[in-house]
């Protein structure tokens, strides 16, 4: 019994729903097609602010197919959502070029997107206002950022300790809005039946979209069941509920048959989020060996006019790194824009960036190597909170991961290596993400046969969540991973947060561990003879998930890029990237790799490639696919390499572990900017760092 105990969390096994997804039949939510189907298209505005004038549905309403139109003029009432992206078709108000404007629902796919592309809408247009620029009169200092940090913080004087410092650096970075875009777009199928409302809906956490419906609807959550049984990536566009299930349950509310929403890749950028441009200003104060006395960090960024999205990129810098002068801010203003939103590692992602750019930039200011610099300027106790880490092991990432990249050897002269017209160089950067854990329930059953049936209402967005779960059940119960069947995904599962800030599997799984260990004393009490009907027991960590909490928590990385840098197109590509992180134990090594790397890529992406532009006259986002927005194939990754250091952390949760989900795109553009300087001797302060803003 002991050795299934120590071999099941910990071993790299593969994913329970592997067969399923390679051979096409696990399902995803667009999959599902209850009888008498119809399928809707969703109509967006054209014009960037304004009000909705007249639609006319006749020539919409007379083509093959075609069953309903539904504008905010007929479509049933809803109560006033939370969240106001949820809120279309409540009335005539346009907030941005894109929002959803009618609802056109046919016979086919094809009829419905027919029927959509023939509404008539008239608007009266309003001036618009997209662009966030440094000196916008309407930036304001937000109370909060994203996560309820304080919008702004000061410890000590700032001022006076920059004016001191021997060495500065004052420099601001910049990056281009970004968008989720996950292989799965967004899709929900709504089906009313005996009063109650089922839905399958593509969606990072399906307790929520439940209350979230029931809310709207005016309906008790227990007659409505949302399903997220398979997820094809989120990155955040899926961690709150967006409009496809609302949507879709109002339509087949209207014309009394199910109804399936799936929106169009095309559609994605207006409607799901996307992580918005920033302007960071940072300032390092350092002595001459490179310890920081004063730092700032100062971010601009923008929201839309429906909804306060404040991305949190000045918090890694209170965390970070020794700083006993030190100021953090963020100001917003409210644009004609479609609302941002999360997207992988939000704030960290952003603000690490400039912030690890930013001390690339004080290495060579005051002669330091890079790694060592941030050695140095390693904290004993967390700056702004003043609290002891519950573990840091950041130096140890560093080192280890310049021993395997072979730092040592590294010229730090820029532009001197060449092969052909590449030039070549290498950067560094930290990664760091903060521990979240977040109440969660569970239950479990033994059966009279020795199997174990465990639930959650956990999301498996392409993770692996459904099988570490098994691994973390079948370790707590002592049994055999093949005993352990798993149930996520479905909202009438016991209740569970969604997966999103890297909390997933610390928090689902501290309640299957309690509720397995639970169902385990029972078992045992039992005299291993159980009865019939079997045994279960549940779990509930509300009050289990404020132990620790007293620690700064937080996950480390250190990334190591080698780039080539085509002198004549001023292309940049990566030869190899390399990720040491520190995350509590490592549960599944198989899926954490995967993670890890899934991260690092898309940090590739962030670096390279991944930018948007809101067009000034149309008021909303020209690339909306991925031939115009570019995500990172196989080819731009020659080599990416994961590795971890064992971290015994026992501030955490039962399992020891710390969230992996985000971590790996945190700092990977800034190491890859540091190795472009490192290569050119140019240093790029605006991302992605294409060809033309190179030369
Ligand atoms: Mo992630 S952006 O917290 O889903």
């Amino acid at each position: 019994m002991t050795t299934s105990r120590e071999r099941a969390l910990g071993a790299d096994t593969v994913r329970i729903e592997g067969p399923a997804k390679v051979t096409g039949t696990a399902q995803y939510a667009a999959e599902h097609t209850p009888a008498g189907c119809l399928y809707a298209w969703v109509v967006p505005a054209t014009v960037a602010r304004g009000r909705i004038v007249s639609i006319d549905t006749a020539a919409a309403l007379a083509e093959p197919g075609a069953v309903a139109v539904l504008t905010h003029e007929n479509a049933p009432r809803i109560e006033e959502p939370d969240d106001p992206i949820l809120g279309a078709l409540r009335n005539d108000r346009v907030p941005h070029r894109g929002w959803i404007v009618a609802v056109a629902v046919a016979e086919t796919l094809e009829a419905a997107r027919a029927t959509a592309d023939a509404v008539r809408v008239t608007y009266a247009t309003e001036d618009h206002d997209v662009v966030l620029t440094a000196d916008h009169p309407g930036l304001y200092a937000p109370e909060t950022a994203n996560g309820g940090y304080p919008g702004s913080r000061e410890r000590g004087d700032f001022d006076a300790a920059y004016a001191a410092a021997p060495v500065t650096v004052d420099v601001t970075y910049s990056m281009d809005p970004m968008h989720n875009h996950p292989m799965e777009p967004h899709a929900a199928v709504a089906r009313w039946h005996d009063g109650r409302l089922t839905v399958h809906d593509s969606s990072q956490g399906s307790t929520v979209v439940r209350e979230t419906l029931a809310a709207l609807f005016a309906m008790d959550p227990a007659h409505i069941t949302v399903i997220s049984e398979h997820v094809g990536g989120g990155f955040g566009s899926k961690g709150t509920p967006r409009p496809q299930p609302v949507l879709a349950a109002l339509a087949a509310r209207y014309v009394g048959r199910p109804v399936k929403l799936a929106l169009h890749r095309s559609q994605l950028p207006a409607l799901v989020g996307h992580r918005p441009s920033t302007i960071q200003r940072v300032r390092l104060g350092a002595g001459p060996d490179g310890v920081i006395n004063a730092l700032a960090h100062e971010v601009i960024t923008y929201t839309s006019t429906i909804k306060e999205f404040v991305e949190q990129a000045a918090t890694p810098a209170r965390t970070m790194y020794t700083s006993p002068h030190s100021r953090t801010t963020h100001r917003v203003v409210a644009l004609d824009v479609p609302s941002p939103s999360w997207m992988r590692a939000p704030g960290e992602a952003s603000g690490m960036y400039a912030l690890e750019s930013a001390m690339d930039e004080l290495a060579l200011a005051a002669g330091v190597d890079p790694v060592e610099l941030r050695v140095r300027n390693e904290p004993s106790h967390e700056p702004d909170s003043g609290r002891a880490y519950s573990s840091r092991h950041l130096v140890e990432c560093l080192r280890e991961g310049a021993r395997r990249f072979g730092w040592r050897d590294r010229d730090p002269r820029p532009g001197v290596r060449a092969q052909g017209r590449f030039l070549l160089g290498s950067g560094v950067a930290a990664a760091s993400y903060p521990v979240v854990l977040t109440p969660s329930t569970a239950e479990a059953r033994a059966a009279a046969d020795g199997g174990f049936l465990v639930r959650v209402n956990a999301t498996d967005i392409g993770t692996g969540a459904r099988t570490v779960l098994a691994q973390i059940a079948a370790d707590a119960l002592h049994a055999p991973l093949d005993r352990v069947r798993i149930e996520i995904g479905d909202s009438d599962l016991p209740r569970a947060p969604l997966a999103g800030g890297s909390c997933g599997t610390g928090s689902w799984g501290w309640s299957v561990d309690k509720a397995c260990r639970a169902l385990r004393s029972r078992i045992e009490a039992a005299g291993g003879t159980l009865p019939a009907e079997g045994l279960s027991a549940s779990a509930d960590t509300t009050d289990d998930v404020q132990a620790g909490t007293e620690f700064a928590r937080h996950a480390y990385g250190a990334h190591f890029v080698e780039v080539q840098v085509d002198r004549d197109t001023g292309e940049i590509r990566l030869r190899r990237m390399l990720g040491v992180f520190a995350a509590g134990r490592i549960l599944n090594p198989r899926t954490a790799r995967s993670q890890f790397i899934g991260g690092m890529t898309m940090g590739l992406g962030m670096a390279l490639m991944e930018g948007a532009t809101i067009d000034p006259v149309a008021g909303d986002f020209p690339e909306r696919d991925l031939a115009s927005y570019h995500v990172p194939a196989h080819a731009d990754v020659p080599s990416v390499e994961a590795y971890w250091i064992e971290e015994e952390d026992p501030h955490l949760n039962p399992m020891g572990s710390k969230g992996i989900g985000e971590i790996g795109i945190v700092g990977t553009a800034a190491a890859i900017g540091n190795a472009v300087r490192h290569a050119t001797g140019v240093r790029l302060r605006e991302v992605p760092m294409r060809p033309d803003r190179l030369l």
